[in-house]
């Protein structure tokens, strides 16, 4: 069975920034490196390629526009994000949303150059409309749990287990992730049992003063 993905979306906390995005990147190395479970970072766009090019893990961007490079002031690109080195892109966080025109460009761009894309969502229905474009990942994130330290794993697991089954009735090769307030093993633990291939998470992991030990109870019953 191939490893469940853990990704650490540092998002623009003060912790996950400069020297803490090296700090956390490094621990995210050495725990997937101990525990084999894919553990992946999702820094500023400022950090992207430092962290890319300094450490062995998957990088994300937080965000990508559908843009062809060009004259496109201030855009993020899917080919700028290639030559930094990520491994793919978030689209449509909660705290980005996207108009379903813009989500579709972003996972097409992406799929041109070889990038992952993981459409966010926050609810079954949205979850089938995001599968229904194709990308790797859909991952459901109900808004009012983030940030709020209640794993959705523990307080909704029902909207895990059915965008699950939403997004595969829909096209059964798209994976699943699911976050808010994912904070230990036990919530990934039953966040898989629950059919996910992961979890999308950040406040636990960013504002540890030991992040080290956060990942390595997050991978501790896979
Ligand atoms: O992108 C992950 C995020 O929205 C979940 O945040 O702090 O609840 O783990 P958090």
């Amino acid at each position: 069975m191939p490893s469940p993905l853990i990704l650490v979306n540092l998002k623009n906390y003060t912790e996950g920034t400069g020297n803490r995005a090296h700090l956390i990147a490094n621990a995210a190395q050495l725990v997937a490196h101990e525990s084999g479970v894919i553990i992946g970072v999702a820094p500023t766009y400022i950090d992207l390629h430092p962290i890319s090019h300094h450490f062995s893990v998957p990088v994300y961007a937080q965000h990508v526009d559908g843009s062809e490079p060009g004259a496109h002031t201030g855009q993020i690109t899917a080919d700028a994000l290639r030559v930094a080195g990520a491994t793919g892109s978030l689209i449509n966080h909660s705290e980005r949303r996207l108009t379903l025109a813009e989500i579709d460009a972003a996972v097409k761009a992406l799929k041109v150059k070889g990038l992952v894309s993981v459409i966010c969502t926050n609810n079954e229905s949205t979850s089938a409309a995001a599968a229904a474009l194709g990308p790797d990942y859909v991952a459901i994130e109900p808004p009012e749990l983030i940030g709020s330290g209640v794993s959705v794993s523990k307080a909704n697991p029902a909207i895990i287990r059915n965008s699950v089954a939403a997004v595969h009735a829909v096209n059964p090769n798209v994976k699943v992730l699911t976050g808010a307030g994912i904070q230990s093993g036990e919530c990934v633990k039953i966040a898989r049992d629950l059919g996910t291939d992961g979890v999308l998470l950040a406040s636990s992991v960013v504002k540890s003063k030991e992040p080290g030990v956060v990942l390595r109870d997050l991978v501790s019953k896979l």
